[in-house]
């Protein structure tokens, strides 16, 4: 079950959690509204033929599969350099556990941990990194819009798709989301029982 938190701006590290003090989680719904995030649960031995994957790739079209795995330092650096792409793209883990910082609205990171079968669909224009935690053995895929993979590395304020995403952020455009995970009777992140136990 993918968990989400307010990074602490140490950095040591990439790969440790990164909580502040005291640690401040964030729930799914706030990551979408102020970033667009989203977040679906499929199966991580078959995600091809998961439902939820299928229908998603029928909705929107993405492409490309490319796989995430035997990641080396070099790589790591790479990708944990801000940056965003021009179309939503899906990134999926299937085995270990990844990082995802996501600038939100107010400019402020938020961590969002991916285990096996959780699935993240990044707008395009949406400043992130990623990184893996301290155990590295992790495994994923993205699913590009059309097969390319192409980073824009922050600041690439003036690209059209930049442009409309942060318009669409202040437009409202993520104020209500469709709760896919609580239709279909998935377990969803509580982040307020959370903030309580913290
Ligand atoms: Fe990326």
């Amino acid at each position: 079950m993918v968990r989400a938190w307010f990074v602490d701006e140490d950095p040591k590290d990439p790969r440790a959690e990164h909580h502040r003090i005291p640690p401040k989680f964030v729930s799914l719904e706030e990551l979408y509204r102020t970033t667009g995030v989203e977040y679906f649960q499929v199966d991580p031995k078959n995600f091809q033929l998961d439902n939820t994957f299928r229908k998603l790739i029928e909705e929107r079209g993405n492409q490309g599969i490319q796989d995430i795995d035997d990641l080396d330092p070099n790589d790591l650096k790479v990708l944990y350099v801000e940056h965003f792409h021009t179309y939503d793209e899906f990134r999926i883990c299937l085995e270990g556990c990844g990082y995802y910082d996501i600038r939100d609205k107010f400019d402020e990171w938020i961590r969002v941990e991916i285990l096996p079968g959780d699935l993240l669909v990044i707008p395009g224009g949406c400043y992130h990194r990623f990184t893996v935690d301290k155990n590295g053995n992790y495994r994923g895929v993205r699913i590009l819009k059309d097969g390319v993979y192409q980073a824009h590395i922050r600041p690439s304020d003036q690209l059209r798709c930049r442009k409309e995403y942060v318009k669409k952020l202040y437009n409202g455009a993520y104020e209500n989301r469709y709760s896919r995970e609580e239709e279909e009777g998935v377990k969803i992140f509580d982040a307020a029982e959370q903030n309580a136990k913290a």
